[in-house]
């Protein structure tokens, strides 16, 4: 064990996966047709490596604090279920560094899998012929919790989760979203201050999922867990996480929490003004200039109906700029403001951007970045 502040530690982790596909970085060594073998095929063979493989993590540094709620969020084949199955011990890193509530995941399971519950979405294991109770007995006998201390803990879940009133029907009778909150129920049954969920919503309906991810953070606040969620669903992690690390095919390309990662992209935003009943004239054709003027607007464009109607302005501009001076202008031409909206990026709009082979910057032609109003 090393004494750290971190529920979750990983440094540099690295898994390959071996695979059959053909013409992949680090081919196994061989003499193709009378062809050299490449000095890094050799010294893959020196070193004992295999191949061909996958590399699934390339390179993972994650710190994550007790008591947050932290998401990996990515596209598919991103990483996201590795990590956390080598977090709880199911796949072995191939290289580099991961610590669980301070354990070894390599050296030290045992002790990493006393702190740590994972809810991988494939694993049910749970009895159709029992009803959801006598499963979570059977699950708290298998972890060795005392008979009275399992019944209070099994009521207060299923209070906790509102499953108390369906808690004697049959498992088969439960719902995607009864069955996930039993899954909930079981992960919490032995208390670890850790826990992981890979993609916890997935296949729940929108005011399911809402419910779970409420229940999830619920419990965070509550009981003083740690989470480690892994989700491709930019809303959830926005919604859920105290801080959010993108992955993108094995490696980490951003860190922060939700606002910041929506932030640290995009340099601008913009400003749109509505006026109250004025006409377009060259008067404003002049004090549009003066905007454009101004230092930190990056554009402006008039917002003029076919009648001649002058309906408003969308102002590009720094994302931290004082706004009076445009304001300012604007009055002094006589124009009476009706609304004011930012339009912000979207968390999205930020994945989109990082994952993107040649990053986004604004004001590039064909960026493909959606405005969202606040
Ligand atoms: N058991 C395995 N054997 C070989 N390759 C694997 C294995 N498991 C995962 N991979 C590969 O490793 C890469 C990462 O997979 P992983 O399942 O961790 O991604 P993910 O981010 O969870 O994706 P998804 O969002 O689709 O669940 C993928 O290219 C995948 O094909
Ligand atoms: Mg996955």
């Amino acid at each position: 064990m090393r004494p750290v502040d971190y529920a979750i530690e990983t440094i540099d982790l690295v898994k390959r996966y071996p695979t059959s596909a053909k013409k992949l970085r680090g081919a196994p060594f061989h003499f193709h047709r009378g062809r050299v073998p490449s000095f890094t095929s050799i010294l893959r063979l020196i070193k004992g490596e295999k191949g061909p493989f996958i590399e699934a993590l390339r390179g993972v540094n994650l710190k994550v604090k007790r008591g947050e709620v932290f998401g990996v969020l990515g596209p598919n084949g991103a990483g996201k279920t590795t990590l956390i199955k080598i977090l709880c011990t199911l796949v072995l890193p191939d290289g580099g560094e991961a610590y669980v509530a301070g354990y070894d995941v390599v050296k030290e399971s045992k002790q990493v899998l006393k702190n740590v519950q994972a809810v991988l979405p494939g694993s049910r294991g749970f009895s159709w012929r029992l009803t959801g109770r006598q499963n979570l007995e059977f699950y708290a006998l298998l972890y060795g919790l005392r008979d009275e201390e399992a019944k209070k803990r099994i009521n207060y879940l299923l209070e906790f989760t509102g499953l108390e009133d369906r808690a004697d029907d049959m498992y088969q009778q439960y719902s995607t979203g009864m069955q996930r909150k039993l899954l909930l129920c079981r992960a919490l049954l032995r208390d670890t201050p850790i826990l992981l969920f890979d993609e916890p919503t997935v296949g729940l309906d929108p005011a399911s999922a809402a419910e779970f991810r409420g229940l999830l953070r619920e419990m965070a606040r509550k009981e003083g867990k740690t989470i480690f969620l892994s989700t491709h669903n930019l809303y959830e992690a926005q919604e859920m996480c105290d801080r959010i690390a993108i992955i993108d095919r094995g490696k980490i390309t951003a860190c922060d929490t939700p606002d910041n990662i929506r932030y640290m992209l995009f340099d601008e935003r913009i400003v749109r003004i509505a006026f109250i009943d004025a006409v377009f004239n060259s008067k404003y054709e002049k004090m549009i200039d003066e905007i454009q003027e101004i230092y930190g607007v990056h554009g402006v464009t008039p917002d003029i109906s076919p009648g001649g109607d002058f309906r408003g302005l969308s102002v590009r501009v720094d994302k931290n700029m004082d706004l009076s001076s445009i304001l300012g202008v604007i009055m002094r031409n006589g124009l009476k403001i009706k609304t004011i909206n930012t339009l912000e990026p979207t968390l999205e709009d930020a994945f989109i951007a990082i994952t993107r082979k040649n990053p986004w910057r604004p004001g590039r032609p064909g960026g493909g970045v959606r405005w969202r109003s606040r």
